[in-house]
Formats: structure tokens, sequence, C-alpha cells
């Protein structure tokens, strides 16, 4: 395991040849809905979805933390403007690069739009936060989850909120740890023959603002 210093992790936008790393470690924030969503392929669907501006699962709403010149982590994340255009693209994405599994998908993605990743105004949505099995338990995640909040404050929203399964006790402890609560137990998501069971949770992220 490599040990390097993680307080020199350089935190940074991501760019488009973050692809592969960016994949690997979405996959890995969601074993189970990645491949659920998009079939056996899914690394490769992320990798080609992340090079793309204007939608989700961009590159241009990612940060990466680098140790010793490796991708160690990332955040994926956004704000609540222009939500409905960037998921709009994404359904776009879907329908042009997974013809057969828009129909599927459709249906899932509608119902899905209305819980996952629902925002209202003032609020700042972490998608996806991973960082590498060599990395863990060293304060990256920290880290990544501080900076997405810096981000929030500088877009003018007031909270950060997040949908995390219900099963991730590691992910859930460090949200609650950060200061995150439950706020809602979403409805029970259904797709490729798998139940997803999401928490919302969320944190102010202004200080003196209720
Ligand atoms: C969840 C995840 C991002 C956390 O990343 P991380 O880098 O391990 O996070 P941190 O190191 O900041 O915190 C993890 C633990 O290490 C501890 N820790 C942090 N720095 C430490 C240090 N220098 N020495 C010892 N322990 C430390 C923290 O207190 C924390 O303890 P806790 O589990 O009791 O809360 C990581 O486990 C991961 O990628 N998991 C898989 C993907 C995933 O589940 N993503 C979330 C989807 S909702």
């Amino acid at each position: 395991m490599p040990m390097e210093n993680i307080g020199e992790a350089v935190l940074r936008r991501a760019r488009p040849e973050d692809a592969a790393d960016f994949a690997r470690l979405a996959i890995e924030s969601s074993p189970g809905f990645f491949p659920a969503l998009f079939g056996t392929h899914a690394a490769a669907v992320l990798r080609e979805f992340f090079r793309h501006r204007g939608h989700v699962l961009s590159h241009e709403h990612t940060l990466v933390a680098e140790v010793g010149g490796r991708v160690a982590g990332m955040a994926l994340a956004y704000d609540f403007r222009r939500r409905v255009v960037r998921e709009l693209r994404t359904g776009l994405l879907v329908a042009t690069h997974l013809p057969l599994r828009i129909l599927r998908l459709a249906t899932f993605l509608v119902r899905a739009q209305r819980t996952l990743g629902r925002l209202q105004r003032d609020e700042y949505y972490l998608s996806n936060i991973a960082v590498h099995t060599d990395f863990r338990g060293r304060g990256l995640g920290t880290r990544l989850l501080r900076e997405v909040e810096s981000s929030a404050r500088r877009s003018g929203c007031r909270r950060v909120v997040l949908d995390a399964e219900r099963d991730n006790e590691k992910a859930i402890r460090l949200y609650t740890r950060l200061g995150y609560s439950v706020i809602e137990r979403l409805p029970v998501l259904r797709l490729a023959g798998r139940s997803f069971e999401f928490l919302r949770m969320s944190r102010e992220v202004v200080r003196g603002r209720a």
C-alpha cells in the first residue's frame, strides 16, 4: 500500500483524461447501481459520458484528489441550476450510446428524477464520492467533502444534499461525523431486478442562515 502523505494530496478539477480513474471510482461509489443502470459495460459508458460536457456525469462537475501523481479519489457534485437541462442531456447521451436500453431506462429515469438527485433552490448535490482503497481512512474523503462544501458556498448554495445507499454504513458514518443528518428515506427504486434504498442526507453550509 502506498504511504504517500495525504496532507500532500492535490485537489483539482477533473479533466477528460481522468475518465478511466473516474469510471473505476464511480463504480466503487455505487457498485450495484451503475451496472444496473448501464449494464455490464458500465465502466466504458461512464468513461465515454465523462468526456462530454453539460450533463450530470461530466468531468466539468468532478473534483479529483491526486496523491503522488495518482488519482486517489473523486467527488462529483453540482448545484441546482440547470439541473433539468443537464439531466435531459444525460438522457440524450443514454439514447445515443445505449439505444437498446433507453426504453427500459426511460421509466426508471423519470421516476428517479423525482427522488434521487432531486434538488431544490439553493441546494448543491453531492452525486458521488469515492476514495481508492489504497488511500482510505486517512482523511481524503473528509477533504473532498469539505471542498464540495466550499464550492457550494461559492456558488451561493445554502446546503449540500446527497443520497446514500441505506446499507453503506461506512459512508453514512463519515457524513454523520461531518455534520450531515438524514432528512428523508427515499422510495425504493427498482432496476434490473434489484431494489435500491437511499437515504437523503443534508447539511447546511451557510452559517447564520436558517
Ligand atoms: C466513503 C469514503 C469516500 C470515505 O473516504 P476516506 O478517505 O476513507 O474518508 P476519511 O479517511 O476522511 O474518513 C474515514 C475514516 O477514517 C478516519 N480517519 C481520517 N483520517 C484519519 C487518519 N489520519 N488516521 C486515522 N483515521 C483517520 C475518519 O475518522 C473516518 O472514521 P469513521 O469511519 O469512523 O468516520 C470511502 O470509504 C469510499 O470510497 N468508499 C467507497 C465508495 C462509497 O461508498 N462512496 C459513498 C457513496 S454514498
